[in-house]
């Protein structure tokens, strides 16, 4: 059987979805507050007609819990913290219609600067 043509997608989008259990003092992505950001982007990415080219994806922790909610868009490694619906439909126009990432929103330097080199 033929498989039709599937070109990459544009982008993917490493969405925190954590959430921390009752009682737990560590903060997490994912609060009654916050529950329902990945749904938002969802039903942006489809409104816009960029679901597809921009690929979601629910992950756990990345390690971030103090900024959150937090998601990493790849290519790019460009990781947004405190996230709301108002910045994410920003970094939709800005970042992954218009090709800029939204600076301001980004994680500060000090939280992730450089990759460290493994291959040693
Ligand atoms: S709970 Fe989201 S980065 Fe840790």
């Amino acid at each position: 059987m033929q498989m039709p043509e599937m070109p990459q997608p544009t982008f993917y989008i490493f969405k925190c979805e954590q959430s921390s259990p009752p009682g737990m003092p560590k903060p997490s992505c994912v609060s009654e507050q916050t529950r329902d950001l990945f749904n938002h982007m969802a039903q942006s990415l489809m409104q816009k007609g960029i679901m597809g080219p921009v690929q979601p994806i629910r992950t756990s922790c990345m390690g971030r819990c103090q900024m959150g909610p937090v998601m990493m868009m790849e290519p790019g490694h460009h990781m947004y913290v405190h996230l709301t619906k108002e910045k994410i439909d920003r970094i939709i126009d800005e970042h992954m219609i218009g090709g800029n990432p939204v600076d301001e929103y980004l994680i500060p330097e000090q939280f992730w600067g450089e990759a460290q080199d493994i291959s040693k």
